[in-house]
Parts: C-alpha cells; sequence; structure tokens
C-alpha cells in the first residue's frame, strides 16, 4: 500500500486501522479470537499504521483493546506503527451513552500509564504517544517535558496530540516536536481545516479519526437504521443517524455515489480518498469489526483524485446541506 509522511519522517500506510470499535463505542467488544484476526489480516493487507488508546475497554476490561492490539500485533512488531494514547478517562457514573470524558495528565499518571501500556502492547517501544485531551490543570508544556525525557529513554519514538487547536500545538512543539495531531476530520467535519497552515509550517501529520462520520459516510445506513439500546453503542445518540438527518444528507449521499460510480469505488473509499489525495500528510484511521469493510476501507489508498477533484469535492460540500455530526463526549 502507498504510504502518507506524518511529521518526524514517520511514514505510514495511507490508511491505517482504527481498533477502538472492536471494544468500545460500537456495541459490545468482539470476540477476542476475530478480533485478532482482523487486526492480523489488516497487516496481511498492506496496513502497517494502528491505533488504539489505553482508555479503550468496558468497566471489567477496561484495557481491552490495548491487550488485544498487543497479542494481534506481536508477530508483527517490526513491521508496524504502533499508535496509543494516555491521560483520559470516562465518567462512568455519567447516565448518558456517551460518558463523560475524565481528563488526567499529571506528570506520574502519564509514566504509570506507558509502563501499562507498554505491558500490555508486549513492546518496549510505543510508535506514537498521544494526549488524548487536553488537562485543564496540568500545561502541555509540561505534558511535552514528560514526553521529551519518555523519547530520550527510548520508551516512546514520536508523540502527538489529540483534539487540539494551534495555540496548544504551538506551545506543545516548542517544548518537543510532534509527528502528528489526531483530530476529528471527515467530509462532514471540517473545522479543523484551520489548523492545516500551522501543520504545513511545522511540520506535522493529521491523523483522521472518525474519517466516516462514524460510519454514517459509508452509506451503509438510511432511515430506520438502529443500535444497540443497551448504552454500548454511541451511535444510537449520534445526531447525523436520525431519520431526519438521512434526509439533511440526501445530497451528500449523492455526491458519494456520484464520485463512487466514476471511480469504480464506493462511498466509503472516495471520503477516504479524498483526505489522503488532499494533503501527504494526512493519514484516515477508518474503524471496522469486519474483514470485508476492512479490506474495502484499506483498499481507498489506491484511488487517486486529481487535486482539481478535490477541490470540487471541497467546493460541493461548502455549499451543501448537511445534518449535524456528532462532535465527541463532554468532558468532565
Ligand atoms: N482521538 C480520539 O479522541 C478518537 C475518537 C474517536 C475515534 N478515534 C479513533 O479513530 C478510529 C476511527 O473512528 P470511528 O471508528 O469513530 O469512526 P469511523 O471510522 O468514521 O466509522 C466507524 C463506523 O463505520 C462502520 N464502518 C466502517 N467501515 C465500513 C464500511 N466499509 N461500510 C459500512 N460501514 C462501515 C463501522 O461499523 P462496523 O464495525 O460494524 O463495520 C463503525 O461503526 C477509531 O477506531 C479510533 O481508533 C479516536
Amino acid at each position: 500500500m502507498k504510504k502518507q509522511e506524518l511529521g518526524q519522517g514517520l511514514a505510514v500506510s495511507a490508511v491505517g486501522m482504527g481498533c477502538m470499535g472492536l471494544s468500545h463505542a460500537y456495541g459490545k467488544p468482539t470476540d477476542e479470537k476475530e478480533a485478532i484476526d482482523l487486526i492480523r489480516l489488516a497487516v496481511e493487507e498492506g496496513c502497517t499504521f494502528f491505533d488504539t488508546a489505553e482508555c479503550y475497554g468496558t468497566p471489567e476490561d477496561p484495557h481491552h483493546n490495548e491487550r488485544i492490539v498487543g497479542e494481534a500485533l506481536a508477530p508483527y512488531r517490526d513491521q508496524v506503527i504502533i499508535g496509543t494514547k494516555f491521560g483520559l478517562g470516562f465518567d462512568l457514573n455519567d447516565g448518558r451513552v456517551n460518558h463523560a470524558l475524565v481528563p488526567d495528565a499529571r506528570p506520574e499518571v502519564i509514566r504509570s500509564s506507558v509502563e501499562g501500556s507498554l505491558k500490555r502492547l508486549k513492546t518496549d517501544h510505543i510508535d506514537l504517544y498521544y494526549q488524548h485531551r487536553q488537562d485543564p490543570n496540568v500545561p502541555v508544556e509540561e505534558v511535552a517535558q514528560v514526553m521529551s525525557d519518555l523519547i530520550r529513554e527510548g520508551k516512546v519514538l514520536h508523540w502527538g496530540l489529540s483534539e487540539v487547536d494551534e495555540d496548544v500545538i504551538r506551545r506543545a512543539h516548542t517544548v518537543c516536536p510532534l509527528a502528528a495531531v489526531q483530530n476529528r476530520y471527515s467530509m462532514m467535519a471540517r473545522h479543523y481545516e484551520t489548523i492545516f497552515p500551522i501543520l504545513e509550517e511545522l511540520g506535522i501529520g493529521l491523523v483522521a479519526f472518525s474519517p466516516m462520520a462514524n460510519g454514517l459516510l459509508t452509506g451503509a445506513y438510511g432511515k430506520g437504521s438502529s443500535f444497540e439500546k443497551d448504552g454500548t453503542d454511541y451511535r444510537a445518540v449520534m445526531p447525523q443517524f436520525t431519520d431526519e438527518a438521512m434526509e439533511q444528507n440526501a445530497g451528500l449521499f449523492a455526491l458519494l455515489n456520484d464520485l463512487a460510480s466514476e471511480h469504480d469505488a464506493t462511498p466509503a473509499q472516495i471520503s477516504l480518498a479524498w483526505m489522503i489525495c488532499k494533503k501527504p500528510w494526512i493519514v484516515p484511521i477508518p474503524g471496522t469489526r469486519k474483514p470485508e469493510r476492512l479490506r474495502e476501507n484499506l483498499g481507498a489508498a489506491s484511488i487517486d483524485l486529481s487535486p482539481d477533484e478535490v477541490a470540487a469535492i471541497d467546493e460541493a460540500l461548502d455549499s451543501m446541506e448537511m445534518s449535524e455530526v456528532f462532535g465527541g463526549s463532554p468532558t468532565n
């Protein structure tokens, strides 16, 4: 598969694999063997970039995701780039489906997190270590200093930040250069295009999370789509999956379908190729629990959209009616 380059010379497959949904936010965790087989299938299909986090799991098994990612990738450790995240937990007493987020990036907490992640990931180094959310009580400069120490110790090779704006990026990068920012980015959530100039200026890559708007852009969902109401599937409360949203997004679905037939591709592939072809330093990390969908998503790397086509899509998106899209869980 072709590669894209994040910051600090970190080259990864043009499409990564987001592993979160195997443990968290999209229903009950996937059977462990199936999840491990799926991650290994991604490696066989040419994916070299895997995304997980310390906090992806369940109340009973809070680090489920890192554990299965570590198990699955152990035989391929030297061929893959593993990204994981620290500094965030969930408020499990929060009655909402999408529990409130609880940031905690005190240096001693990071120190203990990194040891836990290394153990679960069955490795002696983390390729890309992100602060999951900003902690209002710990300035990012202090976190960057801890990262600088961890990089010197060889426990972390590169670091990044998630859901951050220009000010935080600049302050962090001054203390310890960033390789990547992992923010929400899709055809429905383009607000972070405002940070593209600073990413370009500082040579930092963008890892796009929820790149298919939590699955909506695949075209696989429509009116009447329903999700587990047992509190394990966040899509049950996401605004883009309501019947009304399906009507509001009709133009977007039509655009995706037209481009898909033109390029002998699928809507999911077009939604990913659009960002890959926009900048050589943007890498989407779509998530799925199904082998066929995994192959489909990784196939987006071989779809070429010209700069004119990307610009025309942007223009169409600028003026298109769209529903609201999920913007993340509240922070405590
Ligand atoms: N940094 C952060 O704060 C943050 C936040 C959220 C996510 N992330 C990362 O980003 C990754 C991806 O984000 P995401 O999972 O939220 O959103 P996404 O990749 O936009 O969408 C995932 C959803 O789409 C469905 N899907 C995937 N491929 C499909 C296909 N080809 N056809 C039809 N449906 C398809 C999946 O369902 P099935 O599983 O049923 O296929 C899943 O429900 C996560 O795995 C995680 O690693 C990071």
